[in-house]
This record gives C-alpha cells, structure tokens and sequence, in this order.
C-alpha cells in the first residue's frame, strides 16, 4: 500500500507532481487560455459581484487560504479575508449575502469549518467547497465546490493536499482574474503554461533528498526552529513550522520575514536554527538583509534560494535550490524542501511520522 515507501507521508510526498497534474486536469486548458471550473463557471455571478471572499479553514488548509488570499487579491483584485473556521463561528462575524465564502479542508469533515459554512450559509452567503475526500460532509453542505483530486491523504501531515489546494485557489483566481478581465488572454496562457512545468520542477526538487537529509542530521536536536518568508511564501513559512511541529515535536514558528525584529530577534542565537525562503522575486533584497541580521547575530541559516544564486549562498550555512519559476507559483516549489526536511528528522529521531501523538486525521470533535 505504501507502494515500497517506509510511510505513507513519503510517498504522499512523492506523489505531488501527480496529484498536481490530477489538480488541473480538464481544468487548465493552457495552449487555449481556457480554465473550465463548473462550479465557478454556473456562479460566475456570485463570484463577480462578491464584495469581499471569505476563506475558511483550520491547520494546513487554513495555510493554503492565506496563499490563496495573495492570489486571489494579486491576480483577481477581489478583496479576501481569511479566517480560522473555529474563529469565525464563535465571533459573530458580519456576514451578508454579498460574500462568498470559501471553506477549504481535505478531508470535508473538519467539525469548525462544518460549523463555519453552515452559520455562513444561515446568513445568505455563498458558500463554495474545497475538498478532497468526495462526498465528504463539506461537500454536501456547500453550494458549490471543487475537488482537489490529490487521491486519498492516509499521513496524518498534510502534504499533497496542501500543494493541491494552492493548485485549484491558483486556478480559481485566474478564473476570476479573467472573468474580471484583470489578466489578458496572452498573459493568462502563458501563466499556465508555466504552471503545467511545476510538476517536472517538483519531480527534479525531490530528487535533493539526500541533500535535505544532511540538514536534517545537523538540525534533529534543536528544540526551537523559526521559519522565515514574505508575500506569497509567509504562508509557507507557517506551513514549514507547523509540518515540523506536528510529527518531530521540535517547537518552531513561522513569521513574516520582516516581522523577526519586531520580536523574535531576541530568540537568536547559534543554537537557533532558521529556515529562511529567499527566492530570486519577491523582495529578495529584503530578506537578504533579514539574512544579514541573524548573521550578525550568530544564527544557523538555511536558505531556499532559486537556482544560480550566489548571494544567499555566500552568507548561509546552507542552501536549497528551487527552480525557477513565477513568484506567485513558488510556494509549489519551496513546499516541498520544507515537507522532506520534517519528514527526515522525524525519522531521524524515531517518531510515529504517519500517526503523530495526539493526532487525528480529521478533527471531528470542536
Ligand atoms: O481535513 P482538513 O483539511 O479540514 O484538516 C484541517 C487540519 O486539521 C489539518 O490540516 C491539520 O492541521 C494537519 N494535520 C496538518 O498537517
């Protein structure tokens, strides 16, 4: 079943570029700048005339929510907000029927987001579903949806769902970006033909695994990691953090990079290691110089940079190379460095990786 992996998260792991491709089959028609999405399609309305979305979700797919918060508001121009579904149903939040609310969830059976869709829909907003499992609970409880296809998640870490979620949050806001006419067909096209060669870059990025493995041996006994990124590679940062958290029970935070002096500064020291997304778009001078800063301060870098770089490389303790590719698909590639290097340590330190203490694959209890 495990298809010669020691655990399904590996091979779960390994699996993205398929589940990616499963993602927008039928859906992204590149060469054509079409994307066929029926559940947008026979809403197109709600969508074009929403005052603001709403995204909600818990844990790994609250993650994807952020990335798909950039995008949605960089490509489409629509305002979103994205909350964590167990907030949101106990806030009273101002909801009407001018919003749509996005929930997203691999298995449709999360019990806050459940609750979340339900009190959205009691007050007259949309409510469209992402989800894996087919037939879950939140599927049948939206309006609207579409299902990620990443094929069955049996490891407690989210893995496939989360690069698969991101895959389906970019075509939903392309979808829109052109309804809107915010993005031109020459444009929208070769946007997705560059997404059609992020599968192949994910198959090349796994093939550093042994790469990954020496980090990981240097890093397994810390007991504090920050994870760093900005724009649309924070929500990797906290997804980086989380991973690790989850099945090593090595404490770790993600943060926006520029927010590190505004606290976390103070936790550096050459006991702390820091995992820092520094790609070649998005404000690279910027976490340079954060990069700079933990130097200073006797920090242990390790750096996702893209590939060719030298800057980066000349100041941290290690580097990973990603392809490159569009900055806002990025988080597609700098996932994955992320997911292999908690994978290994907590092999590396003996722990349940499929099945972390005090862990459920769905969380059906509030
Ligand atoms: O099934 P869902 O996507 O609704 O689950 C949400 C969270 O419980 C889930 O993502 C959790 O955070 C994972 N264990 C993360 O790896």
């Amino acid at each position: 079943e495990k298809s010669g992996y020691d655990h399904f998260m590996l091979k779960e792991i390994h699996e993205q570029p398929k589940a990616i491709i499963d993602t927008y089959r039928g859906r992204m028609l590149a060469d054509e700048g079409i994307i066929r999405l029926s559940g947008i399609d026979d809403n197109i309305n709600r969508f074009l005339n929403a005052e603001r979305i709403i995204i909600v979700a818990c844990g790994t797919s609250w993650h994807a929510g952020l990335v798909g918060e950039y995008l949605i508001e960089d490509k489409a121009r629509i305002p979103v907000e994205v909350e964590y579904a167990s907030e949101f149903r106990y806030r009273n939040p101002i909801i009407t029927s001018k919003d749509v609310v996005i929930a997203i969830s691999q298995s449709g059976e999360t019990a806050d987001t459940l609750a979340a869709i339900k009190l959205a829909k009691a007050k007259g907003a949309f409510v469209f579903g992402i989800c894996n499992v087919v037939g879950s609970s939140i599927a049948r409880e939206t309006h609207a949806g579409a299902y990620t296809h990443a094929g069955p998640e049996i490891g407690v870490a989210s893995t496939k769902a989360f690069t698969t979620q991101i895959t389906l949050l970019t075509l939903i806001a392309l979808k829109l970006a052109s309804k809107k006419g915010e993005i031109s067909k020459p444009q929208l096209r070769e946007f997705m033909q560059e997404m059609q060669l992020i599968p192949k870059k994910i198959e090349a990025l796994l093939k550093i695994e042994d790469k990954v493995k020496e980090i990981a041996a240097v890093y397994k006994n810390a007991t504090n990691c920050l994870y760093l990124g900005r724009g649309f590679n924070f929500p990797v940062a906290l997804e980086g953090a989380l991973k690790l958290k989850e099945i090593s029970y090595i404490h770790a935070e993600g943060y926006p990079a520029a927010e590190m002096k505004h606290g976390p500064i103070a936790l550096i020291d050459e006991n702390m290691p820091i995992f820092v997304i520094a790609t070649s778009k998005g404000h690279y001078e910027k976490v340079v110089s954060n990069i700079q800063e933990i130097k200073s301060r006797a920090g242990k870098i390790i750096a996702i940079v893209t590939e060719g770089d030298t800057q980066v490389r000349e100041i941290a303790d290690h580097v990973i190379e990603i392809p490159e590719t569009a900055e806002a698909l990025t988080p597609l590639l700098t996932t994955i460095p992320f997911q292999l290097l908690s994978y290994h340590i907590a092999v590396m330190l003996n722990k349940n990786v499929d099945q972390p203490r005090n862990l459920a694959k769905s969380v059906t209890v509030e």
